[in-house]
């Protein structure tokens, strides 16, 4: 895509996570009808439903060719990464929005031949916008966001996941034990925004394509790194463990998993 056609996507785009956050919030204060999907701990909500249709159709309105795979199922059955395919969580941290009213994310991503091209993480009630992709750099509400220092494990914070550090997978607890200390939010999107910030050195969550696909376009933007645990390629169609870090970071947590 020619960087104009990008920079245009980009300022759209914008204004779409905009409308779609007025709306989830006018929703807030009407009731909401909570489903469990595969168990208690897997929630599904009107809200949920309501803006992935909204941002599905959004995005077919920018982009009538693309696939769309979202997390609720009103995209498309998308098998390969050929072409424009873009990657819809409408809520992410449903069980923080349903319980907490707070902490929840909406994030979109845009591949174009498998490529990041653009990413949007909206902590809503933070009113905090990450936006942008390699081409158009990484913007906060709409400032210029620098990259994060490249500070190592044992100088930072690190973003854990409930899960794992219960089972110590990938000896979660070793990774913890030499950072200063763990962060647990239940929304991998505030999680991968706060390593943009530079407020964690890294996460590590096991994850589904549409926990990471915005994630991955920004943290690489940034100068982030974006891996398997082994420290082969994140494939965007599969789910699995993904560490998102700073450089030095992933370096030291590689040599622990
Ligand atoms: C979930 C959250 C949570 C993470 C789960 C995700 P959802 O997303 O990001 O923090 O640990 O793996 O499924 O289902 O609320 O969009
Ligand atoms: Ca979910
Ligand atoms: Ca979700
Ligand atoms: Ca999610």
């Amino acid at each position: 895509m020619q960087t104009n056609v990008v920079k245009q996507l980009n300022q759209k785009m914008q204004v779409v996570m905009q409308t779609a956050r007025a709306q989830v919030l006018a929703k807030m204060g009407t009731h909401l009808t909570v489903a469990e999907k595969t168990s208690r701990r897997d929630l599904v909500t009107n809200v949920d439903h309501s803006n992935e249709d909204f941002l599905v159709r959004q995005i077919r309105a920018l982009d009538p060719v693309a696939k769309i795979l979202a997390e609720e199922g009103t995209g498309d059955q998308v098998t390969d990464m050929n072409g424009h395919v873009w990657i819809v969580d409408p809520i992410d941290g449903t069980m923080n929005f349903v319980h907490q009213r707070n902490h929840f994310a909406m994030m979109v991503g845009l591949y174009v031949d498998g490529k990041p091209t653009l990413g949007y993480i909206f902590d809503v009630m933070a009113n905090k916008l990450y936006a942008g992709g390699p081409e158009v750099g990484v913007t906060l509400n709409g400032e210029l966001l620098a990259a994060p220092a490249d500070v190592d494990l044992s100088a930072g914070l690190f973003g854990a996941s409930a899960p794992l550090l219960i089972q110590d997978r990938f000896n979660m607890q070793t990774i913890i034990a030499k950072s200063l200390g763990p962060r647990i939010m239940g929304s991998a999107g505030i999680q991968i925004s706060q390593v943009l910030a530079g407020e964690l050195v890294g996460y590590l969550s096991y994850l589904r394509p549409w926990d990471f696909a915005a994630g991955r376009v920004l943290a690489e933007s940034l100068g982030l790194v974006v891996s398997r645990v082994d420290g082969n390629p994140v494939n965007m169609l599969s789910s699995g463990a993904v560490l998102i870090a700073t450089k030095r970071a992933q370096r030291s947590i590689l040599a622990i998993v």
